[in-house]
């Protein structure tokens, strides 16, 4: 369980996590009907936050679930200053809440259950950082639109299990057309004659919010990006690998199933990015 007791925030009703109680016919419990979100907060600050309100919004809007984003800004700002946790992240679920159990939509609709609540950051990677992770290649099992962050995590959890009990940080997710998509929790990057490489945005991916990051900060670094999707069988052809994701930041990869990327070693490219993502933050931190 956790280290120190995370503080919740439920319908806008501020109490441990623990003591949240919720009804088995939540449509979330029952059909994963729902929405998530992971911010970071650096120095009290949730990072990048008006991209992680947006897609939000553009989930809801997907999923034509209706919440008042407004109250969820709110709540979410009220959490991370109450909470007391300068390092931490923050989960936000949104479910199309209770009522009886029926496939389609409830009609009228039922009102959404809002959960935010506020945890201590560890970094779970620390141990991979320094000498690059090491990985593992999984089929991509999911449904077709992973373009929507919903809860509907079971694909990602076995491909992500699969990687854990193998020693590994992650999986990377392969298409039936044998292209490495993402990972099972993180965007996929790659490096190819210096240049950085992510698959485009579409139903088959999440867009994620370090994925911008990362281009803008490829732009501010004269690092040129293409949108191309790295191929299994080409992965001998790269040079450095490396995965991004909100708590994860960035991850640079050196192996993957028994194929060292490049020397084995993480690459100048993946190292200049490093670098300019921890200055980021920086600036971000030291911000008024
Ligand atoms: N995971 N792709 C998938 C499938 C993800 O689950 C995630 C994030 C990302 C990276 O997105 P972002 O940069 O916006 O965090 C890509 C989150 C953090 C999670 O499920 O906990």
């Amino acid at each position: 369980m956790f280290e120190q007791e995370p503080l919740a925030c439920w319908n806008g009703e501020r109490l441990p996590l623990s003591e949240v109680r919720v009804s088995v016919l939540d449509r979330g419990f029952l059909f994963g009907d729902a929405i998530y979100e992971v911010i970071r907060v650096y120095a009290g600050k949730p990072f990048l936050f008006h991209d992680h309100l947006n897609r939000i919004q553009r989930n809801l809007e997907k999923m034509s679930l209706t919440a008042d984003l407004d109250s969820i800004e709110r709540w979410i700002l009220e959490t991370i200053a109450a909470s007391g946790y300068v390092e931490a992240s923050v989960y936000i679920q949104v479910t199309r809440g209770v009522a009886p159990r029926t496939h389609r939509f409830p009609d009228p609709p039922a009102s959404p259950n809002v959960l935010i609540y506020v945890a201590a950051h560890h970094d779970s990677y620390a141990k991979f950082r320094n000498s690059g992770a090491s990985v593992v290649v999984f089929p991509d099992q999911r449904w077709k639109r992973c373009d929507i962050k919903s809860v509907n995590l079971l694909a990602n959890c076995i491909a992500s299990d699969f990687a854990y009990q193998r020693g590994c940080a992650e999986s990377l997710l392969v298409d039936a057309s044998g292209k490495l998509v993402e990972g099972s929790r993180s965007s996929l990057f790659g490096v190819k004659d210096s240049v950085v490489l992510t698959a485009p945005l579409g139903e088959n991916i999440l867009p994620g919010i370090t994925r911008r990051l990362i281009q803008q900060l490829c732009e501010e670094c004269k690092l040129e990006m293409h949108e191309e999707t790295i191929p299994h069988s080409q992965l001998n052809e790269i040079d450095e690998l490396f995965l991004t994701a909100t708590t994860m930041e960035i991850l640079p990869v050196t192996q993957v199933d028994d194929h060292l990327i490049g020397d084995g070693q993480i690459g100048p490219v993946s190292r200049q990015l490093v670098e300019a993502y921890r200055n980021y933050i920086d600036r971000f931190r030291s911000e008024a």
